[in-house]
């Protein structure tokens, strides 16, 4: 094992060492099955500070508790009905609700950002679970890359992006579900989806009941402060909604293939026009073309519906103007 690719099988002693690792305040990252978490115990403010700087991410975004279960996310959390009803049908799952945090509530407050709020995840993923059993408290994690880059949706992309930064990467293959989790905050008044993601808009309102105000509605950014316009950035520029690829551009397809010249580098986000599939590559994708390194990636157009509108949120997060 190179200490720069600290990458290792999530077997039971790995995992007793990776507990071990979070227990000790070092950072160790981790499967789920939205996309890998760069892992630090939530309780330590010093650790939580150890994510930060690994990841040069801006202090003033707040990081996703992760626990195992509802049970452990009722001690940190205050919920709803509302919340109630969405951990009930979501969780495990990719699904993350901000609630207010609990008298006492241990997570650390730089992990919170100072908010009196709290992000509670229970993740569906065997490695995720067995972590946090293991280690028995609440494990902040962002996404497990470099501020400003593509989520990582395997462990390799961790090793690339942070190597020698963090203690372990705990490999769990590819994830499944490759777009983060939903965000739906919980605290007073309605219900509203502060980032798109895993569960789409439609489950949550069936499961509500009703339907829920757009994010665009509300014009209120630091209620989610982590989603900076420019957040998902490869280095290729991005050029959305694309009929046919210019000559140089590399060629992201959803469905049928565009036109282009034969040998620019291409991906399918999913030739039979499935979501689901396309959100598991997006990631993959972008950093697969990225890395051929064309100058702009030609993006299909994707419809709207069900998972499609996490993942054009994250296009458009890739397209937009770097900050
Ligand atoms: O799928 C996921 O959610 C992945 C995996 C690792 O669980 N995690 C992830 O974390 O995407 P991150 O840090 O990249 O995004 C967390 C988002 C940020 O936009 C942050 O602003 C929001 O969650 N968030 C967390 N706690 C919050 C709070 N108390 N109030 C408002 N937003 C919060
Ligand atoms: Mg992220």
């Amino acid at each position: 094992m190179s200490p720069s690719r600290p990458i290792r099988a999530a077997d039971a002693p790995a995992l007793v060492e990776a507990a071990g690792l979070l227990a000790a305040g070092r950072l160790v990252a981790f499967p789920t099955e939205t996309v890998y978490g760069l892992g630090a115990d939530a309780t330590n403010g010093e650790a939580v500070a150890g994510i930060y700087a690994a990841k040069e991410r801006p202090s003033f975004n707040p990081l996703i508790a992760h626990v195992a279960d509802l049970a452990a996310a009722l001690r940190l959390g205050i919920f709803n009905d509302d919340a109630l009803a969405l951990a009930g049908a979501f969780w495990p799952g990719p699904l993350t609700l901000v609630v207010p945090a609990a008298p006492g509530c241990p997570v650390s407050s730089l992990a919170r950002a100072g908010l009196d709020s709290v992000g509670l995840r229970v993740p569906d993923h065997p490695v995720a679970l067995a972590l946090l059993r293991a280690f028995g408290r609440p494990v902040a994690a962002p996404s497990a890359n470099r501020s400003g880059k593509v989520s990582p949706t395997v462990a390799g992309h961790v090793a690339d992006d942070l190597g020698e930064r963090v203690g372990m990467i705990l490999d769990g293959g590819a994830t499944k579900v490759g777009v983060e989790s939903t965000i739906v905050s919980c605290l007073d008044g309605e219900p509203r989806i502060l980032r798109p993601g895993g569960v789409a808009r439609e489950e949550i309102e069936r499961v509500l009941g009703r339907a829920l105000p757009h994010r665009e509605a509300s014009g209120d950014t630091l209620l989610a402060p982590g989603m900076m316009a420019s957040h998902y950035a490869p280095r290729a520029r991005v050029r959305l909604d694309a009929r046919q690829a210019q000559p140089g551009e590399a060629i992201l397809d959803f469905g049928a293939p565009m036109p282009g010249a034969d040998a620019a580098p291409r991906r399918n986000l999913s030739a039979t026009g499935d979501l689901t599939e396309a959100a598991a590559n997006l990631f993959a994708h972008l950093r697969a073309l990225d890395e051929t390194g064309a100058s702009c990636i030609a993006v299909a157009t994707v419809p709207q519906h069900g998972l499609g509108e996490a993942i054009n949120d994250r296009l458009k997060r890739a397209a937009a103007p770097r900050g």
